[in-house]
């Protein structure tokens, strides 16, 4: 999957959203820390991916910082999680603290990806943008449930 269609890059975004509500009281640390790290991430692939969707005007600097960001958040992910901790509010799978050595691979393997987006210039970043995203997307299909956002009852 090297490269994808704007359109499915857009989907994707939306797909990587978190739940509406933004101020949660969690009971462990570690959840509220790997919490924050994730909606950094977010953050960050929001700029890119909104100079990359014409939606905001292409900064090289701003690009960089939001790459660097996730680069440094990315090598973070397996200590963030290293501590089992499960909670309501979590969407965290069990089959990380299961599969250890797979989910800190993924995290690997992110880092891989934002330390190859090329922040230069727009072109560049339109062709290696979408591998992160793919990055993302992987690991949170093999290890976070999708959140509830409509509740009908
Ligand atoms: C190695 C696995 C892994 C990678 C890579 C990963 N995530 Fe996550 N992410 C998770 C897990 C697990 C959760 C659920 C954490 C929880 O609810 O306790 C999560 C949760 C999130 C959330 C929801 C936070 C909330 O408010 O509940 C966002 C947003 C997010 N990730 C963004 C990203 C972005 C953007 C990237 C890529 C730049 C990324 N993640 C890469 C595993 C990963």
């Amino acid at each position: 999957m090297k490269r994808l269609a704007l359109g499915a890059v857009l989907i994707l975004a939306t797909a990587l959203s978190g739940p509406a509500d933004a101020e949660k009281s969690f009971t462990h640390k570690e959840v509220r820390a790997r919490i924050e790290l994730m909606q950094s991430n977010r953050d960050a692939l929001e700029t890119l991916h909104q100079m990359m969707a014409g939606q905001r005007r292409f900064s090289a600097s701003e690009a960089s910082a939001a790459r660097r960001s996730l680069l440094r958040n990315l090598r973070k992910i397996p200590r963030a999680f290293r501590k089992e901790r499960m909670e309501p509010l979590s969407n965290a799978r069990p089959g990380i603290w299961l599969n250890r050595d797979d989910f800190d691979a993924r995290a690997k393997a992110a880092a891989k990806a934002a330390a190859a987006v090329k922040s230069q210039n727009l072109p560049a970043l339109r062709r290696t943008l979408p591998d992160l995203f793919h990055a993302c997307l992987s690991c949170h299909d093999a290890y976070r449930n999708r959140p509830r956002e409509f509740t009908t009852h």
